[in-house]
């Protein structure tokens, strides 16, 4: 099986999270649009979505789905989203796609957050995937020095030659070179750090359950 045909199965298996009759949150890049697509056959039976960034968000209304305004949402049963890296306890690094701090907020008000992946995304140690960091902008420098001296290799996320901009106005460092041993505590040290927003680890608030899409089928950690 493909990379994409593994993320199709594991978006087509969260479904079965999916509570009727109330609002999903739903993450960003290529694995959570496979499950809006699925969510778009079973649109009728939730009452909306909250997203993750404005691209989730203009895909969930392409599908005829209602996105709500997380201010008008005070819980939700369930988060849905892929991972750049999850280890067996369900600590991640996310933010390839540049989404992170939304992804964190979104999923901070929800019940349950349900990891969709590629088996590939498995790992015993995070840090492979260099960490991103969401930094506002005109702290870039020293946020980067002080990453620097954690021991990783900073490299602000670049673009057709310029800064990627976020979402939120701001700029993404990516962090190589880590070996992550103690994910909640540098998730702690990083989110320390000022001009940081938000860091990409989501260990102090992990998955709860992991869709892995692997050659044998669907396999669930939890
Ligand atoms: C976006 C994310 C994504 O969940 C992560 O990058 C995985 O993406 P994909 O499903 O395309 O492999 O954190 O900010």
């Amino acid at each position: 099986m493909t990379q994409d045909e593994l993320k199709q199965a594991v978006a087509k298996a969260a479904i079965e999270y999916v509570v009727d009759g109330e609002i999903i949150g739903v993450g960003t890049g290529s694995t959570a649009n496979f499950f809006i697509d699925e969510l778009g056959k079973i649109k009728d039976r939730i009452k909306g979505a909250v997203a993750s960034s404005e691209a989730t968000a203009e895909r969930l209304r392409s599908h005829g789905i209602k996105v709500f305004d997380l201010n008008d949402v005070d819980t939700m049963p369930v988060y849905i989203d892929g991972a750049d890296e999850i280890n067996a306890a369900g600590a991640m690094i996310k933010g390839g796609g540049a989404a992170l701090t939304r992804e964190k907020i979104v999923a901070s008000v929800a019940q349950k957050f349900v990891c969709i992946a590629d088996g590939s995304k498995l790992v015993d140690v995070l840090g492979k995937f260099p960490l991103p960091v969401e930094v506002i902008p005109m702290s870039q420098a020293v946020v980067a020095r002080k990453l620097g001296a954690l021991g990783g290799e900073p490299r602000l996320r670049i673009k057709d030659g310029k800064p990627v901009v976020t979402d939120n106005g701001c700029y993404i460092i990516d962090v190589l070179g880590l070996s992550i041993t103690e994910p909640a505590d540098i998730e702690d040290k990083i989110n320390n750090i000022v001009g940081v927003v938000t860091n990409g680890l989501f260990a102090r608030q992990g998955a709860n359950v992991c869709l892995l899409g692997t050659s044998e089928g669907v396999k669930k950690l939890e």
